[in-house]
C-alpha cells in the first residue's frame, strides 16, 4: 500500500517544490474518463486533459491493465539491448507518418531536441554544414536550451539566455518573409502545424505552401513540431498533412504515451542515414512502459475508431463554441481543429479560466487572451454538453469581472 505524507500537499509544495509553476489550489487524487475527482469527492469536468496529454481521458481500463501487466513483465531495460515493443511503435509511427525511423525519448522537449541535431548532422554529414535555424513568431517548442532558442516569446528565453545562436523568427502571417530569411545556411524550418502555447494558430495554406517553396529553393530541411496538434488530435493522423506539409523530422509527445512520458523523433530515411551509434541517447527513451503505453493509445487510435471519434466529436465541439461565441461579444475568433480550440478574446482570459475552475470545469490560457481545451480524446456528446453551459457562463463572469 502507498504511504504518502499526510500533511496538507500545497503547503508542502510550497516548502520544498522549485516554484516554477502557478498552480490552482486544488488536489486531484482520482479520475474517470473526463472526470477528476478531488479527495472529498468533487468532481471536475477536465476539458484539459494534462494540456493534452490524457488522450484516452482518466481511469482507461485497457491503459490501466495493459500497465500493470507490463509492470509485473518487466518495466526497463534501457537501450542498451532490444525489446519487442519499441520496434512495433516504431513502425506504427511508420506507417501513421511516412516517416521510416524513430528516436524515442521522454517528452516533447526533447523530440524537439532530437530533431534540432539530427537537422545538424545531416548537414554535418554533407561535409558542407549548416548550423541556423528559422522558426515562427508565437512557437512555443519545449524548455530545454536548444528547444527555448527556437521557442519565440522572451519571458521564457531572456533569463537564460544566451540561447543556440542562428535562430531566425518570422511572423507566420507573413509568409513572404521567408524569401529573405530561410538561405542556403537554413539547417531546418521549424513548424508547429497548430501553435498550441502561442494562442491554438492554425497555419494558413498560404504559409505552408511558402515554407515547402524556401525548403525546396534552399535544401533546407523541414521539422514539423506535432507535439501538441499531433497523434489524432485534429482527427487525422498529424496536422502537416492538412496544410500540405512533408517534414522531414516530426516531434512527437503528450498524447501519444496517454499519460506515461514518451517523446518520439520521426525522421526520413536520408536524415536518419546520417546518424551514427553513440550521435544521440537517452536512458530511458521509449522504455517498455512507455512504448506498452503508446501501444495501447494507437490501438485506440487506428483500430478501434478513435481518429474517426475525434473528427465527429470535434466536429460537434466545433459547432457548439462558434453558437457560444455568437452569443458572447468579447470572443473575437474561434480557432482549432479536431480536440484543440482556442478562444481568443478582447482581454485577458485569466479571469475565465478562474471562472470555469469555480464552476468545476479545467480549462486553461495561452498567449494572454486565449481560453485553450484541449479534451481528451474520448470526450462524449454529453460531456460537451454538459461543458459548454459551464464554459459560457464563466466567460460571462470573467467578462463582468474585467469591464
Ligand atoms: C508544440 C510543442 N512542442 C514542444 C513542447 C514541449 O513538450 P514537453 O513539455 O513535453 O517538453 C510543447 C509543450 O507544450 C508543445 O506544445
Amino acid at each position: 500500500m502507498l504511504t504518502t505524507n499526510k500533511l496538507d500537499p500545497i503547503a508542502v509544495d510550497a516548502q520544498h517544490v522549485l516554484q516554477v509553476y502557478r498552480r490552482a489550489p486544488v488536489v486531484f487524487e482520482s479520475g474517470t474518463g473526463c472526470a477528476l475527482f478531488t479527495g472529498a469527492g468533487e468532481r471536475y469536468l477536465d476539458l484539459l486533459s494534462g494540456i493534452g496529454v490524457a488522450s484516452l481521458g482518466h481511469g482507461h481500463p485497457g491503459l490501466a491493465h495493459a500497465l500493470a501487466e507490463q509492470a509485473q513483465t518487466l518495466l526497463h531495460t534501457s537501450n542498451l539491448y532490444y525489446h519487442p515493443l519499441q520496434s512495433d511503435v516504431a513502425s506504427k509511427l511508420a506507417s501513421l507518418s511516412g516517416l521510416p525511423r524513430a528516436f524515442f525519448c521522454n517528452s516533447g522537449a526533447e523530440a524537439v531536441e532530437a530533431c534540432l541535431k539530427f537537422s545538424r548532422r545531416f548537414w554535418h554529414a554533407t561535409g558542407t554544414p549548416r548550423t541556423e535555424f528559422v522558426a515562427f513568431d508565437h512557437a512555443f517548442h519545449g524548455r530545454t536550451m536548444g528547444a527555448l532558442s527556437v521557442t519565440w516569446d522572451d519571458h521564457y528565453r531572456a533569463p537564460f539566455a544566451p540561447l543556440v545562436p542562428g535562430v531566425t523568427f518570422v511572423d507566420a502571417a507573413n509568409p513572404s518573409a521567408l524569401d529573405a530569411v530561410v538561405t542556403d545556411r537554413t539547417a531546418a524550418i521549424i513548424v508547429e502545424p497548430i501553435q498550441g502555447e502561442g494562442g491554438v494558430r492554425p497555419i494558413s495554406k498560404a504559409t505552408a505552401d511558402a515554407i515547402t517553396a524556401a525548403c525546396r529553393r534552399t535544401g533546407a530541411l523541414l521539422i514539423a513540431d506535432e507535439v501538441q496538434c499531433g497523434c489524432g488530435r485534429t482527427g487525422r493522423a498529424f496536422y502537416s498533412g492538412a496544410v500540405g506539409l512533408q517534414p522531414d523530422l516530426m516531434a512527437l509527445g503528450k498524447a501519444l504515451g496517454a499519460g506515461v512520458p514518451i517523446g518520439a523523433a520521426l525522421f526520413s530515411d536520408r536524415v536518419a542515414a546520417a546518424a551514427k551509434p553513440g550521435d544521440h541517447g537517452t536512458t530511458y527513451g521509449g522504455n517498455l512502459l512507455a512504448c506498452r503505453a503508446a501501444l495501447v493509445f494507437l490501438e485506440e487510435l487506428t483500430s478501434n475508431g478513435l481518429m474517426d471519434h475525434v473528427a465527429k466529436i470535434g466536429a460537434y465541439l466545433e459547432h457548439g463554441l462558434r453558437q457560444l461565441a455568437s452569443r458572447q461579444p468579447a470572443i473575437r475568433d474561434v480557432r482549432g481543429a479536431g480536440v484543440i480550440w482556442g478562444l481568443d478574446l478582447d482581454r485577458p482570459a485569466a479571469a475565465i479560466v478562474d471562472a470555469a475552475l469555480q464552476r468545476k470545469l479545467l480549462i486553461n490560457r495561452t498567449s494572454d487572451t486565449v481560453v485553450r481545451l484541449l479534451p481528451p480524446y474520448v470526450i462524449t456528446e454529453r460531456e460537451i454538453d454538459e461543458a459548454l453551459p459551464l464554459l459560457e457562463a464563466a466567460i460571462a463572469a470573467g467578462v463582468a469581472a474585467t469591464n
